[in-house]
């Protein structure tokens, strides 16, 4: 370790060099305030200087002297690239210096390395008491000054670092001088999948104690599960203290209710043992949380110090390859998160983490992997509340040292290099005595994707010196087996189901966790079920984390016209990684995707089978009896609410199974389709939604919604020579020879069609589609409708109804004919029938369609269908049939990179009408799958981002048959499962009604 007493730059390329005058780490515990301890916040604004490179700053502004009052003024915390200085950058695997300046480890870039130079002042008046500084997080060095005294110098970007400053201090005003560096050896050990970003991000705080004080201290319950009995040891260590001092354990209840204390005489090292009796154990569904108080007492018994800290019994176990909480079977129905703001980086603040908690909960979310890196701890403390399981995960990503497959111990950080083996031991050594007090981490990950190595085995025992049992994951010796005893669970990213089955169905004998699956980028998410299956089958299977929860895109600008979601590149960053940032199951503002509509019931924690009339209902939760919400059960007509019954209760334990019987409901004989839907609910309010919330709901339809029958009525045929007019009662319509298409549908005189209805095999495509290369595959596709030709149309007149038919020729090889029927009847109706046959040598289709341009006044949408948000054929068991309201306007979701979405799967029927009520409906035997947006796909396609879309001037409405699914197994390869794809080579064919609504 260096003692060196002065700042050089040569520590910032020195792996020796991480934790200089840092103090060791320990549990963040709430200091009570008294006369001696006192506590303050220095966030705020601080003096700040910025230079490209430290080599070009003026030193002296650490000195007391330096007048620094005229230099810029930023906020502490904050990233400093969000407040006018050097810029945001983006990059995934590659450093972030790649082809701008080539070096190696563990030296850092010179032509640039964003200095930040930060100077504030705080008055101190003499006492005895120690004085503390703690940075919470600093990207990616700080070296400190006090008063002109270098104090230290260290790394690791999400832990604190904490010097002690007392002897350095004066009476009255007290300088802090902190420089940040962008790049430092830490750089190469925090080359995450993220937005590059410096400066001091977390709060800085200032606090003292006294003389003799509690440094840290650590709880550990013993439980018998059986009994709930609980015993607890605490180990305290303390500095400074005599025997005449002692110290002393309280535990409260969450009443703030003595359950346990013990107290002995102070030693550098205590270990207090309490009895706590019968306690209620900690889960994600019951976060019963206790209070350890830890005091010193002086030889009067006056409390000098008063720690304190939340805690609570669990136990997070692997017995025989299972990975047990509190003797449970564990499911983890997780997602990844970065920590992340739409304005302010990864300085979020604690409204944005609580959003993120309660939206997983609401969400039946259980558990979050802290990607990649420790969280701020306000987080785990919200966790600990609310009910969140934690993967709580080492700072430490080496992507850009290895590629799969051809990857190597030598050039992979840390791998075996005993250089790295001290830095990489310290980041998990931070984050383990800081976070060790939360029920909420029942897991400890050595980091993301770093390969394997001698040192992981270092940073394992780190972990397992101090705690024998939480089990520890890492993922990265998935690439390396030979060091695979560094993880305690079989740890895999993005298996596809069947890889996943195939792993399963070995003999490895660790439970298997997917600690990152379901990319969530863009439109996405499709399979989620599958994957939630695998869990209920394969006892070793114990779920995953959804890659990820929120969308890492900048908010610019507020102004709604011109405010937009920025990606890499956006900020002149290259090189960049353009959109691979946003993979979240929430956009960057916050607001919800329709992926989180699949994630809530595929989460839900019941599980159903329908036979007949009767469900057999499994409660998958671990702990609470399915009694504790209010069951409703719900019976619809066509889509239409019949009854609702009063609040009933089914009791069903944990992990138990029932019939329910629903005959009842459908006693009286009904035509058309009937649903019953059994809809569980909050009986009152929690911490994160209200009494009356729904968080599970289960459905099943019986019989067939079917489309009025057509009505008598007069029918007026115009056979001219260029054009076809047929006149009915309300609605009118003009076929056309020349134009190769139907040019006019009047509804009692206002023209509803903008442009010539045609087939249609495109949609833009999805960040999926981009990532498995589907626009060069199915190109032939998005032509085959685009320039489809049509020779005019052949017509025949029957009694009631008329008949005209186009034959479009597909612009593709053969040019192979998708005939259009159109059929109209006396009371308006018109029958639209597309057909196309099996074609050979082609790819898959992305859609088989009619689109149609309609007036924009067509802008509000109702349906009976699936929803209420997007479905697809592979995220449609996320929706639920019911009779749902949008607009046009809402149906294109803000995805960063424009692409297809709003898609309604299971369509009974859809209204499209004007502020007056006018309009047109689609209907069919068939289940349809409709979307109607103000674009077409090939607009959608070029405009490429929402802001550079030109001003929409229709309702572009596409009525299919079948779209293919959305995919979601990974965005950079993986294939739509071939259920959800539509094969070229089978005929399709598609009917629909199109019916007026008039006043
Ligand atoms: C993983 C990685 C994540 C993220 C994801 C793709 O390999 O661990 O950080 O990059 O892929 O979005």
């Amino acid at each position: 370790m260096h003692k060196l007493s002065e700042f050089s730059l040569s520590m910032l390329e020195d792996p020796s060099c991480f934790a200089l005058g840092r103090l060791a780490a320990h549990t963040n515990y709430t200091l009570l305030s008294n006369d001696i301890c006192r506590t303050q916040m220095l966030d705020g604004e601080w003096l700040f200087r910025y230079t490209e490179t430290p080599e070009q700053v003026d030193w002296a502004y650490v000195q007391p002297e330096y007048d620094c009052s005229t230099w810029d003024r930023i906020q502490v915390p904050g990233e400093i690239q969000l407040q006018g200085y050097s810029r945001p950058q983006y990059v995934n695997k590659m450093y972030p210096w790649d082809g701008i300046e080539e070096v190696k480890p563990p030296h850092i870039p010179k032509r640039s390395n964003p200095t930040a130079q930060y100077v504030t002042y705080f008055t101190w008046e003499p006492t005895d008491e120690r004085c503390f500084l703690e940075f919470q997080g600093a990207e990616s060095a700080l070296a400190l000054w006090i008063n002109g005294h270098f104090i230290g110098y260290c790394e690791d970007s999400f832990t604190p670092a904490e010097f002690e400053i007392t002897e350095y201090l004066q009476d009255g005003f007290n300088k802090i001088a902190v420089a940040v560096f962008r790049f430092s050896t830490g750089s190469w050990l925090e080359d995450q999948d993220f937005w590059r970003l410096s400066g001091l991000v977390r709060s800085v705080r200032l606090y003292t104690t006294p003389v003799s004080r509690i440094r840290d201290f650590y709880f550990i319950p013993h439980i018998q599960l059986d009994t709930s009995m609980a015993d607890i040891t605490v180990t305290i260590e303390t500095e400074n203290m005599t025997h005449a001092d002692s110290i002393r354990c309280r535990l409260t209840d969450a009443h703030a209710q003595p359950i346990a204390e013990a107290s002995c005489p102070a030693e550098p090292a205590v270990k207090l043992s309490m009895q706590a009796g019968t306690v209620e154990l900690w889960s994600a569904e019951h976060p019963v949380l206790y209070r350890l108080y830890v005091e010193h007492m002086d030889a009067e018994g006056v409390v000098k110090q008063s720690l304190s800290h939340t805690v609570g019994f669990r136990v997070s176990e692997i017995r025989n390859g299972i990975w047990y909480v509190n003797g449970k079977r564990l499911v983890i129905n997780g997602v990844n998160r970065h920590e992340f703001s739409c304005k302010n980086g990864r300085n979020i603040s604690k409204d944005e983490m609580l959003w993120d908690v309660i939206q997983m909960k609401r969400h039946n979310i259980n558990a979050v992997r802290t990607s990649h890196y420790p969280n701020q701890s306000w987080f785990y403390e919200l966790c600990d509340q609310y009910g969140l399981y934690v993967m709580d995960e080492t700072n430490l990503e080496t992507h850009g040292t290895w590629e799969y497959n051809t990857a190597s111990l030598e050039t992979a950080l840390p791998g075996s290099h005993p250089e790295w083996r001290d830095i990489a031991v310290d980041r998990v050594r931070s984050m383990f005595e800081r976070d060790k007090n939360h029920p909420c981490v029942i897991s400890w990950s050595l980091g993301n994707e770093a390969y394997g190595g001698e040192n992981f085995r270092h940073m394992k025992q780190a972990i397992r010196d101090k705690d024998p049992v939480t089990p520890i994951h890492y993922e990265g010796v998935w690439h390396c087996p030979e060091f695979s005893d560094v993880t305690d669970v079989t740890s895999a990213m993005y298996l596809q189901p069947k890889q996943l089955e195939g792993l399963l169905t070995n003999t490895d004998d660790k439970p298997i966790v997917l600690c990152e699956y379901c990319h969530a980028m863009g439109n996405s998410c499709g399979g989620l079920d599958e994957y939630i299956q695998l869990t209920e089958q394969y006892e070793r299977y114990q779920g995953g984390f959804i890659w990820d929860f929120i969308d890492q895109a900048f908010k610019i600008n507020d102004d709604p016209d011109t405010s937009h979601l920025a990606c890499g590149s956006d900020f002149g960053d290259v090189p960049t990684d353009y959109n691979f940032c946003v993979n979240g199951l929430v956009f960057g503002d916050r607001t919800l995707s329709p992926k989180m509509q699949l994630v809530k019931k595929c989460y839900q924690p019941i599980q159903a089978k329908w036979d007949g009339h009767t469900v057999q209902i499994t409660n998958k939760l671990l702990f609470t009896n399915l009694d504790t919400f209010n069951l409703y059960f719900k019976v619809s007509q066509d889509g239409v609410l019949l009854s609702k019954t009063e609040a009933r209760k089914l009791s069903l334990a944990p992990g138990c199974s029932t019939t329910v019987d629903v005959s009842d409901l459908l006693a009286s004989p009904t035509c058309g389709e009937t649903t019953v839907t059994l809809s569980f609910t909050l009986p009152e309010d929690t911490l994160w939604a209200e009494a009356g919330y729904e968080l599970m709901s289960i459905q099943h339809t019986w019989g067939h919604w079917e489309p009025a029958p057509i009505q008598k009525g007069n029918i007026r045929v115009e056979d001219s020579n260029f054009n076809l007019g047929v006149y009915t009662d309300h609605v009118s319509f003009i076929f056309s020879h020349s134009y190769e298409g139907m040019i006019s549908l009047r509804v009692d005189g206002r023209e509803c069609l903008c442009g010539i209805p045609k087939p249609n095999f495109w949609r833009a495509p999805t960040d999926n589609d981009r990532g498995n290369k589907e626009p060069h595959r199915c190109a032939p596709w998005k032509a085959a409708g685009l320039y489809a030709k049509a020779p005019g149309f052949t017509h025949q007149i029957f009694k009631d109804c008329v008949r005209v038919t186009y034959a479009y020729n597909l612009a593709l090889p053969n040019d192979p004919v998708c005939e259009v029927s159109y059929t109209v009847f006396e009371d308006g109706t018109l029958l639209v029938n597309q057909s196309l046959g099996a074609l050979a040598d082609l790819p898959e289709m992305p859609e088989f369609s009619w689109m149609a341009r309609l007036d924009p006044s067509l802008h509000s949408l109702q349906w009976y269908g699936l929803g209420p948000d997007d479905t697809y054929e592979d995220t449609a068991s996320g929706g639920m049939l019911g009779i749902y309201r949008s607009t046009v306007a809402e149906s294109l979701k803000p995805y960063v990179f424009l692409q297809d979405s709003g898609n309604k799967c299971g369509v009974r029927w859809m209204r499209l009408t004007d502020d007056t009520g006018y309009g047109l409906q689609i209907c069919s035997d068939l289940l349809l799958e409709i979307s109607a947006l103000e674009y077409d796909p090939h607009t959608l396609e070029a405009a490429y981002r929402p802001r550079f879309l030109p001003k929409s001037r229709e309702t572009v409405l596409r009525v299919s048959s079948r779209k293919m699914g959305v995919g979601g197994d990974d965005s950079w390869g993986a294939l739509i499962h071939p259920e959800y794809l539509i094969p070229s080579d089978q005929p399709q064919s598609l009917h629909f009604m199109i019916r007026p609504i008039v006043r």
